[in-house]
C-alpha cells in the first residue's frame, strides 16, 4: 500500500520534473532574448534581422546554438547559410551578444514555445502598460546637430561624429571607428527597424559606452528624421589611396611654397644687394 502511493509519487515527480526544468530553462531564455528584441521578434514579422517564428524548424539546432554563441565566427568562416542571411539582411552582421552555450539553449526553448502560439496573440508585449504618448515627430535639423555634437546627447554620450562618418556633413568629417551611417535608415529596416537598434544599442563596440548612457525616444526620432534624409545619398568610402594622395598633395603643396618663398627671398637679397654691392 505505501510503496505503490510512494511509487506513484515517484512516478508524478518524474513526469513533473521535466516540465518544471523545461519552463525554468524556458524563463530563462525569455530573460537571455531580451539582448535580441532589438533586432528580432517571434512571429510579430522581421526588424534588422529576421522573424525568429519556427527558426526551430527550420534550422540545425547545432547551428543555431553555434550561431547564437559566435555568429561573427561563422560569418568569418563564410558558412553558407550564415553568409545567405547576411545577403538577405543588408549586409548587417549580427553581433555577437556574450550568450553562452547553456543561454542559447534556453533562448532556443523559448522560441519554440513561442513559435506555437498564433501570430493573433504576438503583439501581447505592446500591450505591456507603456503610456499613451504620441510618439516624437523627429526634426532633421535637431538630429543632424545631435549627430554632430551641436546639441549634446542628453545621458552624456559622445556624439554619433567621434565614431561615425555621413556622407551629408562631406568627406573628412566624421570618426572612422564604425560605419558610415549615411544610408543606416534603409539598412536597417526603416522607423521600425531603426529605433529598435537606436534605442538598445546592441553593437559590441557601442554597448560598453551606450548601454550606460542611452538614446532617448526623442533623441531617437530626431536621429531617425536625419538619418531618412541622407538615405538617398551615396556613401563615401574613405579609402587609404585618397588619403595618401592628400597627405601626398599637401606635401607637394609644402614644396611649392617653400619655393615661393626662397624666389622671394632671393628677389629681395638681389633687391637689397645690388644697389648696396653694385657701389
Ligand atoms: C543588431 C541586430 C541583431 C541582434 C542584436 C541579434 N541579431 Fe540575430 N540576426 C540578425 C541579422 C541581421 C541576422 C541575419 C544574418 C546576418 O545578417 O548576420 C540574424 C540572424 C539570426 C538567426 C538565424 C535566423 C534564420 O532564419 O536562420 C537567429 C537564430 C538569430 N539571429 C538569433 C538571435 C538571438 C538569439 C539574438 C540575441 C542573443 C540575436 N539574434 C541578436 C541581427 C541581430
Ligand atoms: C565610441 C564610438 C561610437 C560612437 C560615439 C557611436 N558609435 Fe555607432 N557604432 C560604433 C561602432 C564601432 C560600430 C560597429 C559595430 C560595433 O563594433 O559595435 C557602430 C555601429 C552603429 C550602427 C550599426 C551600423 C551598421 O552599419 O551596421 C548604428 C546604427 C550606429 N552605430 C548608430 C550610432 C549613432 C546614432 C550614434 C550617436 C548617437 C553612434 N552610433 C555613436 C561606434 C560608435
Amino acid at each position: 500500500m505505501i510503496s505503490s502511493v510512494f511509487r506513484l509519487n515517484a512516478l508524478a515527480i518524474f513526469l513533473i520534473l521535466p516540465q518544471i526544468a523545461f519552463s525554468a530553462s524556458s524563463e530563462a531564455g525569455e530573460t537571455a532574448f531580451q539582448k535580441c528584441i532589438a533586432c528580432h521578434t517571434i512571429g510579430s514579422g522581421p526588424l534588422a534581422g529576421p522573424d525568429l517564428k519556427g527558426v526551430n524548424a527550420k534550422r540545425d539546432n547545432a547551428w543555431l546554438v553555434r550561431w547564437i554563441v559566435e555568429p561573427d565566427k561563422m560569418l568569418a568562416e563564410g558558412d553558407v547559410i550564415a553568409t545567405g542571411l547576411l545577403k538577405e539582411f543588408n549586409n548587417i552582421p549580427m553581433p555577437p551578444m556574450g550568450i553562452t552555450e547553456t543561454e542559447a539553449k534556453a533562448i532556443l526553448a523559448y522560441i519554440e514555445s513561442k513559435s506555437g502560439e498564433n501570430s493573433a496573440a504576438a503583439p501581447e508585449k505592446e500591450a505591456s502598460p507603456t503610456p499613451v504618448v504620441p510618439p516624437v515627430q523627429g526634426d532633421i535639423e535637431t538630429g543632424k546637430n545631435l549627430f554632430l555634437g551641436r546639441q549634446a546627447l542628453a545621458n552624456g554620450a559622445p556624439s554619433c561624429i567621434t565614431c561615425h562618418q555621413n556622407t551629408e556633413i562631406g568627406s573628412m568629417g566624421g570618426g572612422t571607428l564604425g560605419p558610415d551611417l549615411t544610408k543606416v535608415h534603409s539598412r536597417y529596416g526603416g522607423d521600425v527597424g531603426l529605433k529598435s537598434v537606436l534605442l538598445s544599442t546592441p553593437f559590441p563596440t557601442m554597448r560598453g559606452v551606450f548601454s550606460e548612457k542611452p538614446i532617448s525616444e526623442s533623441e531617437a526620432a530626431h536621429l531617425i528624421a536625419y538619418f531618412k534624409s541622407t538615405n538617398g545619398r551615396t556613401e563615401q568610402q574613405i579609402n587609404e589611396k585618397f588619403l595618401i594622395k592628400g597627405i601626398g598633395i599637401g606635401f607637394l603643396g609644402l614644396i611649392l611654397v617653400y619655393i615661393l618663398i626662397s624666389l622671394i627671398w632671393i628677389k629681395r637679397f638681389k633687391g637689397v644687394r645690388i644697389p648696396m654691392v653694385g657701389k
